[in-house]
Order: structure tokens, then sequence, then C-alpha cells
């Protein structure tokens, strides 16, 4: 069973968005996935293009709510803040071989939140239809 499932409840109604947070949460299941089978190889790599995805994900929504001049950006970009640095964190405990079910089950738990709660407020300034160029 997934970690985490995408479903219409969490769509932001932008399509290129929804599209960005359901490759996001099918990394974090692969992801998860791979350190129920303890397969380190694949865990590592799972986990770096992860974080990699997450960033570049917050980082779009970023310049889009700048650009639709969404008024609680700063806010915002301080929660993407966070997530980026539990997950630089966790990837130190991953040499430390913590528990790693654990904190992607924080992080997707995270997530999902984010995605109710914070996403959902940027959703009445975005047009639905939204390309990466300016
Ligand atoms: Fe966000």
């Amino acid at each position: 069973m997934p970690l985490m499932t995408w479903d219409e409840s969490m769509s932001v109604s932008v399509k290129e968005i929804d599209d960005q947070h359901k490759t996001l949460i099918s990394l974090i299941n692969q992801a998860y996935e791979a350190i129920q089978t303890h397969d380190e190889h694949v865990m590592t790599e799972l986990i770096d293009k992860m974080r990699a995805y997450a960033s570049m994900h917050f980082a779009f929504e970023e310049k889009l709510m700048k650009k639709h001049g969404f008024p609680e950006l700063e806010h915002h970009k301080f929660k993407h803040a966070q997530f980026n640095s539990e997950v630089i964190n966790f990837r130190k405990k991953q040499f430390e071989k913590t528990n790693l079910s654990q904190i992607f089950v924080f992080l997707s738990r995270w997530l999902t939140t984010h995605i109710m709660n914070e996403d959902m407020q940027y959703t009445p300034y975005m047009p639905k239809e939204e390309t990466t160029e300016d």
C-alpha cells in the first residue's frame, strides 16, 4: 500500500501544480517502498531524486505566487524551507541508520497538510492553466 495517495480533494485547481504534487507523492511512495525493502542503493537514489524534485516544485510554486501577487508568499516560502531542511536532516540521518520510515511518514503527513491548508490558499490568485514561461 502506498504511503500517500493524491485525490481530487487535494487539487489546487492549477493543473501543472496538481501534476507536480502527483509526481512528488509518487517519488515519496517509491522512496518509502525502497526503505521498507532495505534496498539501500535504490533508496539513496530515490531520496535524492525526491529532494531535487521537491525543491524544483517549491521554486515553481513560489515563482507563480510571486507572479500573481499572492500576499502570503513569505510565510509560504518559510514553510517550504522547513520541508527542505527536514529533508537535509534525514539525509544525514540516513547515514546514521536512524528510522527512515518514520521520517517518511512525517514528510508525507507534512505534505498532505501543506497542500490542504497552505497551497489551497493561493488557488484564488492563480489562473487555472499555468506554464513555466513568464
Ligand atoms: Fe506549497
